[in-house]
């Protein structure tokens, strides 16, 4: 599928850190660590959190709310109280802008 989108540019994110870009309408968050960077729906799925309020430490994000927390890479649930995962999108760096694949 070619439909990638360009997000962000890779200084505008700053590092060991995550950033919410909103795309075409989807709320995004953008986590910019040092194996990369990586891609998530920004809503928590356990309620009306933000993750990209949360906290980013060793690849994962902690909601700001219940202090669940997810995998950025899968997006999978990783402890109480989540029970459901949040959808991750592709990641392309062309230069020195961030693409994100979102079909
Ligand atoms: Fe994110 Fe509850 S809203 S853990």
């Amino acid at each position: 599928q070619d439909n990638w989108i360009t997000v962000a540019n890779i200084a505008d994110l700053a590092e060991d850190d995550v950033t919410g870009v909103e795309v075409n309408g989807l709320d995004i968050a953008l986590y910019h660590t040092e194996d990369g960077i990586f891609a998530s729906a920004n809503l928590c799925s356990h309620g009306n959190a933000r993750l990209s309020d949360g906290f980013l430490e060793d690849g994962e994000i902690e909601c700001p709310l219940h202090q669940g927390r997810f995998c950025i890479k899968t997006g999978k649930a990783l402890c109480s109280p989540l029970t459901e995962g949040v959808p991750v999108y592709p990641v392309r760096i062309e230069g020195e802008q961030v693409l994100l694949n979102l079909s």
